[in-house]
């Protein structure tokens, strides 16, 4: 009894415990304490993924799958083990489906390259409006190679992408309909599985960009609908240099590799080589090790967490946040960008302040008030022109941010309006 009731209390979400876990968040910026907001641009990791890393390092560095000594070996299993621990947080039906890549970015780009060598001419990709430049610069440039189409699903004005005109938009000469799934703007999620049963009966894939959603809990693959989901280890407590490309066993099976280099082959002769089969077949050259382990050792301590306490944690702060500019808005116009009141969305919120330019209230928070906000059009200018805006700024929240983070940003917003004019 004793027993239950102390892992019970364990696993009640507590957010100064979790954030006493930030060692990082202990220091101090320009004397002050530091208010980090910026987590979904990376975000921290806790003291025990630094120590995996360290870990691993000190114990067990040595190249993989090629050696026969025992430190490879080891190295070898734990990177294997890796694998498997981020096919479990995916829900994936097999660690064969898990490509480790360098990030989502990365991730991207293998599947441009790849499906690409199988797309011509009349083939389309069907894009969102609200892409990081991740999810569109790619596409172009296999626009480029292949003389593909690009099209775009249109943006909502609360910051979703508007599915109404999706039955026009993919047609019989879709391949590929690739969409955030979660945006890093307007914090707006997408309804996955609406948009790939369409995708699938007019016989297109489904890839989504999962680099702001894979942070907030363990997935389900099977029940997503995806083909194919990208992130990065950087936004969710882990490593940066590591991510993952997952796809469906079968679809990989069928692909060409993006890149050629060692570790990928079965054979190879001066006239040609041999693949070996997914997911080794898109892994050429030297794989993140290190970081791979410490991106599972990420995924497993997030997993750990009261995951049901976390998500009420960040919609409490999200409110707060929310709450706290509206209240600044009445005395001087802030536009808040994204999904409204109680609709579903990310915890991160993106506003501009009328007159005053997003860099200049970034750099007041980090000198006045040691608050780190991000700003700027965040990778996604083509959004930020369609709001007719040069940038924002963007406050994104992770396990370790407090209430007291949210009232120094407000009360630092302002001391912005007050100084800026
Ligand atoms: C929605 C989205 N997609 C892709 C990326 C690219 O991630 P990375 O730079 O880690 O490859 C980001 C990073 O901010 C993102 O927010």
């Amino acid at each position: 009894m004793q027993q239950m009731m102390e892992r019970t209390s364990r696993m009640v979400f507590d957010p100064d415990r979790v954030a006493a876990q930030f060692g990082i968040l202990k220091r101090r910026v320009g004397g002050m304490p530091l208010h980090y907001l910026d987590s979904a641009a990376t975000s921290q990791m806790p003291d025990c993924v630094i120590e995996a890393v360290a870990a691993h390092d000190r114990t067990c560095r040595a190249n993989v799958k090629r050696g026969v000594h025992r430190l490879s070996e080891e190295a070898d299993e734990a990177y294997e083990n890796a694998r498997a621990e981020a096919a479990r947080y995916l829900g994936a039906a097999d660690p064969g489906e898990v490509i480790f890549t360098g990030g989502a970015t990365d991730g991207i780009n293998l599947l441009a390259n790849s499906l690409g060598q199988e797309m011509a001419q009349g083939d389309e990709i069907l894009l969102s409006q609200l892409e990081h430049h991740s999810n569109l610069v790619p596409w172009q440039m296999l626009r480029q190679r292949r003389g593909v189409t690009l099209r775009f699903l249109p943006v909502t004005p609360n910051g979703r992408i508007d599915l109404s005109g999706l039955e026009r938009l993919v047609t019989r000469n879709t391949k590929l309909v690739a969409i955030s799934h979660g945006s890093n703007v307007t914090g707006a999620l997408t309804d996955a599985g609406a948009v790939a049963a369409l995708v699938h009966d007019r016989g297109a894939r489904l890839m989504l960009d999962g680099a702001q959603t894979a942070a907030h809990g363990p997935l389900d693959m099977g029940a997503l609908g995806a083909d194919y989901y990208v992130f990065s280890g950087h936004k969710v407590y882990g490593p940066s240099g590591v991510g993952v490309l997952w796809g469906r066993k079968e679809l990989l099976e069928s692909m060409q590799p993006a890149f050629g280099g060692g570790e990928m082959i079965v054979d190879v002769t001066l006239e040609k080589s041999d693949y070996l089969p997914p997911p080794h077949r898109f892994e050429a050259g030297t794989p993140p090790i290190t970081q791979a382990v410490g991106l599972a050792a990420a995924l497993k301590w997030l997993s750990s967490q009261d995951l049901e306490g976390l998500r009420l944690h960040m919609k409490q702060l999200t409110d707060q946040l929310m709450e706290g500019l509206e209240h600044i808005g009445r005395r001087r116009k802030i536009r808040i960008l994204g999904p409204l009141w109680g609709e579903p969305r990310l915890p991160l919120v993106s506003f501009s302040v009328e007159g005053i330019h997003p860099h200049d209230i970034c750099q007041i928070m980090s000198d006045r008030h040691g608050v780190a906000l991000r700003g700027g059009h965040h990778c996604a200018k083509p959004l930020h022109d369609l709001y007719g805006l040069d940038g924002t700024c963007r406050a994104s929240l992770a396990a370790y941010t407090l209430r007291g983070d949210i009232d120094v940003l407000l009360s630092g917003m302002e001391d912005c309006i007050r100084i800026l004019g």
